[in-house]
């Protein structure tokens, strides 16, 4: 397992600045074990497709134990797993279903391109596939052909969100592994960081989730990191008027100015979203957004859209009921377009391949 990512230099480097320009209140270790009680009642959330949380309580009890033992591991050697893991959960749902089909790798020489491939993907990390493959070897160790990948993926997402400090829930398996990866169905499913609020909206709605879900699951940005060229354009060209986003507070746009200049900057280059606490799941993203700390124009436009606005507002007031929806919005997520059985899926024996 790869320990060290080509990012680090570039991730260190922003922390002690944004650091040193933003001290936090007081700083939350990414080592520290969150000993959050598992909030919500996502079991209670809607079924489709009848996932369950018991699905392998014959077949493989310890699969939880056995998923866990990897995360937790993966997130004491690089921490940054968490964050990417989310994310990596996030864009396999929006694409197809929660199937695993961000995981298939291209055909060598084929045109035809599997979604991780994408333009759009371009930014998961490494770690973040490469814990997934990890967890799923030490699983068909103990239970050959038992469980998918994409509920080894649910369940990392849900481990990694818990060690860094978020809320705990029980997440519903049973999903099977999609046996379709495109990498043209990408680009129309997820979203950017220049989309609009309309744009998010619709997007949203057209996976079942509401306006709500929107700006809850948003708060996933109060960890990780993003790279320049997604906020670029805030800094000098915004929208076209070759001036800054006025709804950027003068001492982010000048530090973020610092760190990606307009032209050759450093491609590798991140800038945490929160700038307050970048390795604690909270609720500070809210409070961020009020205070024109958003990093993302899409981030900082849920303050400015009266239908978003008050949403942020309440969530930035309430930790506890940010945490309760979020894991409720995850168990959502997780539904999207789940497959069941042989006829609409399969079970992986490797997780980057089709069977
Ligand atoms: C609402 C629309 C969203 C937009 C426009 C958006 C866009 C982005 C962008 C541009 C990045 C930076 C990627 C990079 O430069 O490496 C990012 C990172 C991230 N996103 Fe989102 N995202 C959205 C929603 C979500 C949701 C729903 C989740 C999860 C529930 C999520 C979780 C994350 C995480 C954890 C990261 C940090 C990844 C890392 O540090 O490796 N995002 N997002």
């Amino acid at each position: 397992m790869t320990v060290s990512s080509p990012l680090l230099p570039a991730i260190t480097f922003i922390i002690i600045f944004f650091l040193i320009a933003f001290p936090p209140p007081s700083y939350s270790s990414p080592f520290i074990f969150s000993k959050q009680k598992s909030v919500g009642n996502a079991g209670k959330a809607r079924q489709p497709r009848q996932l369950s949380v018991t699905y392998y309580a014959k077949s493989c009890p310890q699969v939880e134990q056995l998923v866990l033992s990897v995360t937790s591991q993966q997130f004491i050697e690089a921490p940054i797993s968490a964050p990417a893991t989310i994310r990596l959960f996030f864009h396999d749902c929006f694409v197809q279903g929660c199937d695993a089909s961000i995981l298939i790798t291209s055909k060598p020489g084929s045109k035809q391109l599997a979604e991780r491939d994408a333009e759009d993907n371009k930014d998961l990390a490494m770690e973040a596939f490469e814990c997934i493959h990890k967890a799923k070897t030490v699983v068909e160790n103990k239970c050959p052909g038992i469980v998918s990948c994409s509920d080894i993926l649910a369940i990392a997402a849900r481990d990694f969100l818990h060690l860094v400090g978020g809320p705990y829930y029980q997440v519903k398996k049973g999903r099977w592994d999609g046996k379709i990866s495109s990498a043209s169905q990408v680009h129309i499913n997820i979203p950017r960081a220049n989309s609009t609020i309309d744009e998010l909206i619709k997007l949203f709605n057209s996976k079942g989730l509401t306006l709500n879900d929107l700006v809850v699951l948003s708060g996933a940005h109060t960890i990780g990191f993003a790279h320049c060229k997604h906020f670029v354009n805030r800094l000098y060209n915004f929208k076209g008027t070759k001036q800054s986003d006025p709804s950027i507070d003068s001492r982010l746009l000048k530090a973020l100015k610092m760190s990606c200049p307009q032209y050759g900057g450093n491609g590798a280059f991140v800038a945490p979203f929160d700038v307050t606490t970048p390795f604690a799941f909270d609720n500070t993203y809210y409070g961020n957004l009020e205070a024109k700390l958003g990093l993302l124009a899409s981030d900082q436009a849920l303050f400015l859209d009266p239908r978003t606005k008050p949403l942020v507002q309440d969530l930035a007031k309430n930790k506890q009921k940010f945490f309760q929806e979020f894991a409720l919005a995850m168990d959502k997520m997780g539904s999207i377009g789940v497959k069941r059985g042989a006829k609409h899926g399969e079970k992986r024996k490797e997780c980057s391949m089709h069977m």
